[in-house]
């Protein structure tokens, strides 16, 4: 095991020391955010302890949902892979584990929720995404990219898969994973009404002139107008408890449940009080009313996920 850290592109250069202004934080209701990311309006989540065991919880739904298969392309050969945006590391260090042959390389702005210790063959690095990729061209076996529809600017995504394809070697494949948060219900029984509605209203127009948080049903055009080969969609809901008869969804329902309350939280604190200037009381009061909505069964509520693989061309 070894701790590394270095804000640099390059994975063939020296460790260097961590620029300070990837560290300030700033704080909101208690929670801390990156003040570089804030300023400059690249990610507006928190990166505190709680965040990084948010996202370790959301790893091991992740692990239920996809029957614990962390990459899906049929992938015979892997050597390098690079996680885009890797949070608290929790899908990078399954991975590194899991290939102990392979260099696998993490991407985040924020080093916050980098573990102290991770595998040998994982390097985690610092980075804006939204920049043109420093990479040399055909590189990897696998770009993974899961949950950045919040972090990737809305008129980046074009060039962004189009890096990922530049950076993987011919027959390389992408892997991505994004979370449609506009919730909706199998039953058509959410009104504009209820909380969870008025809570996904507002999380997607507090980002809208920043982000495409409906990025998700897009990702399928998207893969296929950066020249992407063997390009597959599907579309898996995330029911919000367990509400379904099917007990695999159940399940399912049951472990979404137990990320819900953190997810509404967390997502929506700084772009609704900061973005979109709602009273803290206010703020609370929805998540409150929110989360209770979705441990109501009768609802049938569930956002949709949407994962898509594209292969680069030989
Ligand atoms: C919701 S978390 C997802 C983390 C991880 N991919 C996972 O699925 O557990 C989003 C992560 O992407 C990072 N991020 C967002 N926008 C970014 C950008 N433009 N460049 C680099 N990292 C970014 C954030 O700092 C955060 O760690």
């Amino acid at each position: 095991m070894k701790s590394l850290m270095m804000n640099t592109m390059d994975p063939d250069e020296e460790t260097v020391e961590l620029d300070r202004k990837f560290l300030d934080i700033t704080t909101v209701q208690g929670r801390e955010y990156q003040k570089y990311s804030i300023d400059n309006r690249i990610y507006f989540g928190p990166v505190d302890d709680e965040e990084a065991q948010s996202l370790d919880l959301q790893q091991l739904l992740f692990h239920r949902i996809f029957d614990g298969r962390l990459i899906f392309p049929p992938l015979r050969r892997l050597d390098r892979i690079l996680d885009c945006g890797h949070g608290a590391a929790s899908w990078a260090t399954d991975v590194a584990e899991h290939y102990p042959g392979c260099e696998v390389i993490g991407v985040d702005i924020a080093p916050h929720m980098s573990p102290d210790n991770v595998p040998d063959n994982l390097w985690l690095q610092i980075d804006d995404l939204n920049r043109p990729f420093t990479f040399p061209a055909n590189h990897f076996d696998l770009v993974h990219s899961r949950l950045l529809a919040s972090g990737i600017d809305r008129s980046r995504w074009p060039s962004y898969v189009r890096d990922i394809v530049r950076v993987l070697r011919p027959g390389g494949w992408v892997q991505m994973v994004e979370i449609y948060f506009n919730v909706q219900s199998d039953n058509g029984s959410i009104t504009d009404s209820h909380a969870l509605r008025r809570w996904s209203t507002q999380y997607m127009r507090s980002l809208d002139d920043r982000k495409d948080l409906r990025v998700g049903p897009r990702l399928q055009d998207l893969l296929a107008q950066a020249g992407l080969s063997e390009v597959e969609t599907k579309m898996i809901p995330l029911p919000l408890t367990a509400w379904s008869s099917d007990p695999r969804m159940r399940e399912i329902g049951r472990h979404t449940g137990e990320c819900i309350d953190d997810l509404l939280f967390s997502l929506a604190l700084y772009p609704l009080t900061r973005r979109l200037h709602m009273s803290a009381e206010n703020f609370d009061k929805l998540v409150e009313q929110a989360r209770e909505e979705a441990k109501d069964p009768s609802l049938k509520a569930y956002f949709p996920m949407y994962v898509c693989i594209g292969r680069k061309r030989q």
